[in-house]
C-alpha cells in the first residue's frame, strides 16, 4: 500500500519483532520517521528501516512504566519532533499455561493489564496531550479479535484487549473536535515467531488444523496484513476514520464458519 506520510513522525510500540516491526516498516516505507520503542532491542527494526533508505531511532522503554513513558514521548518529541502518528502495538499474553480464570494467579492478571491495557493509556495520554494542542494525529492502537469475541483460558488478555478497544472509541470522541483521529485494529491469529510454531509444529498439527478450521479463508494472517490496515488509518485516505475498529481476521469473528 503506497501513501504519503513523509516528513511525519511515527512512534511505534513493541517494535523489535513481530506486527510492531512490519507496521514500523511498512510506516517508513511511506515516508514517515520512525520512533522504534520496545522493553527488548530495537537494534534491529532500526538497521532495516536505515538500509531501506528511511529514518529511526531507538528508544528502549517499558510502556507499563508511566514515568518512563512521560520521558520517552518528551524525547522523541525533542530528538525527531512532534509524534503525528502513534501505533499502541506492545502487548503480552499468558503463553503456553492457560488456566480458567478460577485459577488464574494474579500476578499474571497484573502482568498482562499493566502492558496490554495501562500502557496503552500511559502512551496515548502522553502524546494525546500534544496532538490536541497541535490539531492534528493519528492513533492506532492493537487490540485483538478477542477483544471483540472472547476466548477461553486467557482471561486478562481477552480483558485488557476489550478495555482497549473501548478505550479507543471513548478517546476518539474526546479528541475528534482537535482533529485528531482514534481508530483501533483487532488483529486474529497473525504469523509471528512467537506464533508461527503452533501452526507449523509437526507437533501441534492437530491444534493448528483446529485453529485454521475456524478461519472462513483458511490460514493465518501475515503481520503485512495488519500493517497495511495501519498505514491506511495512519494516513490522510483514512481522515474521515475515527473511533473504528477495523478486524483483520480472515473472517474468524465473523460468525461460525461450521455448518450446524
Ligand atoms: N500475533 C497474533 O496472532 C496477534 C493476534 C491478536 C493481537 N495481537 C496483538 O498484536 C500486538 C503485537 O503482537 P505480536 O504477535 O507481534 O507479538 P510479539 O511478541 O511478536 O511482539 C511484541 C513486541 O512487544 C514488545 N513488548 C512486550 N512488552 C513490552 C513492554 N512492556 N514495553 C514495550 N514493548 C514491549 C516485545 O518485546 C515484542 O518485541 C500485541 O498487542 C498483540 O496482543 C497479536
Amino acid at each position: 500500500m503506497k501513501v504519503e506520510l513523509t516528513g511525519r513522525v511515527a512512534l511505534v510500540t513493541g517494535a523489535a519483532a513481530g506486527i510492531g516491526r512490519s507496521i514500523a516498516l511498512a510506516l517508513a516505507q511511506n515516508g514517515a520517521r520512525i520512533a522504534v520503542n520496545d522493553v527488548n532491542d530495537g537494534k534491529r527494526t532500526c538497521d532495516e528501516i536505515r538500509e531501506a533508505g528511511g529514518e529511526a531511532r531507538f528508544y528502549q522503554t517499558d510502556v507499563s512504566e508511566v514515568d518512563a513513558v512521560n520521558t520517552m514521548v518528551a524525547t522523541v518529541e525533542r530528538e525527531i519532533g512532534p509524534i503525528d502518528i502513534l501505533v499502541n502495538n506492545a502487548g503480552v499474553n499468558i503463553g503456553k499455561n492457560r488456566v480458567p480464570t478460577y485459577q488464574f494467579p494474579d500476578e499474571e492478571w497484573h502482568r498482562i493489564i499493566r502492558v496490554d491495557l495501562d500502557g496503552v493509556f500511559y502512551c496515548s495520554r502522553a502524546v494525546s496531550a500534544s496532538m490536541v494542542k497541535r490539531k492534528r494525529g493519528a492513533i492506532i492502537n492493537i487490540g485483538s479479535a478477542f477483544g471483540v469475541v472472547p476466548a477461553r483460558l486467557q482471561c486478562a488478555f481477552t480483558a485488557a484487549k476489550a478495555g482497549v478497544l473501548n478505550f479507543t472509541k471513548s478517546l476518539a470522541l474526546e479528541v475528534g473536535p482537535y482533529g485528531v483521529r482514534v481508530n483501533g485494529i483487532a488483529p486474529g491469529s497473525i504469523l509471528t515467531e512467537g506464533t508461527r510454531i503452533l501452526f507449523y509444529n509437526p507437533e501441534s498439527k492437530q491444534k493448528a488444523e483446529s485453529l485454521i478450521s475456524h478461519i472462513p479463508l483458511g490460514r493465518p494472517g501475515e503481520t503485512e496484513d495488519i500493517a497495511a490496515a495501519a498505514v491506511y488509518l495512519a494516513s490522510d485516505d483514512a481522515k474521515y476514520v475515527t473511533g473504528h475498529v477495523l478486524v483483520v481476521d480472515g473472517g474468524w469473528t465473523a460468525g461460525f464458519a461450521r455448518d450446524w
